[in-house]
């Protein structure tokens, strides 16, 4: 934790004023230090009052209509043992997907975080540039699991759950949240919510990037980018994409949502990895789905075919039941994310 931080931590936490000196104490450093750091945190948006003879005090804000976006916030709300420790916030990189393989070279160990407000050089699935303009969250993670290779893409199925729950549980914070409980999961990691014309838009794609020595993992790097305040979408993705603040038509705290991210994937996470295997969380998952029981046009290189998705077996792949016309109609056919893309008969759902 960096000064700033720990300035911001004991100002929260104080019930009367703070005064310099006991801050300057605390933390062994001066008191010109202590004033610099509250400048910041001032200039950064934070309500702190400062009393001549009494000290500092933050001054109550209602975190929900802010949209503070920093270290300081994020670890402020969130309560976890390894994911996001450490964590890195930067307000612009190029990618934290790339932040993140560099640091694990570097040394950093499982569950190190990457957290940016801005990507000039955002990548996507299929070597598609992801687009990051300032207003949403871009972040990753550096995994280093023991476990067998073929199971390591049934992590990105976790980062999804994890991203739907943290996107669902905003809903508690009151009723200007309430249409978050409809997000769902598009198979196998977007997460998409109803747009008022009922179609679903996408508002959070993950890339999981993982590295191998000989036979073994040697790390696994999962990025997630959520679309929060976003309002403007370029022309080619504005009939498939959105935003939380478009849907729910009100601000979302990038803080708090990063926070309860990383929450709800220490906790996946932790059930998958002792299990080494995603049946703790498939039921969770299934009932997320968006596709299940829809119809779907498998976009296999082979040749396109349609069915009805069923659900997922135990290695995350999509249960299909084929349709008439197919081949083998009435078969349930198991499809691998690594081989092919799936639509909704209808559009992108
Ligand atoms: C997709 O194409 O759906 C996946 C998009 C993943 C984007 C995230 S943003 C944070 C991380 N850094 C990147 O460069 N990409 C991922």
């Amino acid at each position: 934790m960096n000064t700033k931080e720990s300035i911001l931590r004991r100002l929260r936490a104080a019930e009367d004023y703070l005064s310099g000196q006991q801050i300057s104490r605390e933390l062994g450093i001066s008191r010109a230090a202590v004033w610099k750091s509250i400048g910041k945190l001032k200039e950064e948006g934070y309500p702190i009052e400062a009393v001549t003879n009494k000290g500092y005090r933050l001054l109550s804000m209602d975190t929900e209509d802010t949209d503070l976006f920093n270290g300081a916030e994020i670890t402020a709300h969130m309560h976890t043992f390894w994911a996001g420790h450490p964590l890195y916030f930067a307000a612009q990189t190029g990618s934290t997907n790339e932040d993140i393989l560099r640091l694990s070279g570097e040394g950093s160990p499982q569950g190190t975080v990457a957290v940016t407000a801005v990507q000039t050089a955002g990548k996507g699935r299929r070597g598609r540039t992801w687009i990051s303009p300032d207003g949403n969250i871009y972040m990753s993670i550096l995994l280093k699991p023991h476990l067998p290779a073929p199971k390591a893409p049934m992590l990105t199925l976790v980062m999804a759950l994890s991203v739907l729950e943290a996107v669902r549980g905003l809903s508690s914070l009151g009723d200007s949240y309430a249409a978050a409980s409809s997000a769902a999961i598009k198979w196998p990691n977007d997460i998409v919510m109803p747009g008022p014309d009922g179609q679903y838009r996408k508002i959070c794609g993950i890339l999981t990037e993982m590295r191998m020595e000989e036979t073994e993992i040697r790390d696994i790097v999962i990025g997630i980018g959520i679309n929060v305040n976003q309002t403007e979408f370029p022309e080619e993705i504005r009939e498939t994409a959105s935003s939380l603040r478009c849907l729910l038509g009100r601000i979302v705290n990038r803080s708090l949502l990063t926070a309860r991210v990383w929450e709800r994937f220490e906790d996946n996470c932790n059930r998958f990895l002792e299990a080494e295997s995603f049946t703790p969380l498939k039921e969770r998952y299934e009932d997320a789905l968006v596709n299940r029981g829809r119809e779907v046009r498998v976009l296999d290189p082979r040749g396109p075919y349609t069915g009805t998705a069923l659900g997922i077996n135990e290695d995350g792949a999509l249960l299909v039941r084929l349709h008439g016309g197919e081949a083998e109609e009435g078969t349930v056919r198991a499809i691998d994310s690594g081989e092919v893309s799936v639509r909704g008969t209808g559009g992108y759902v």
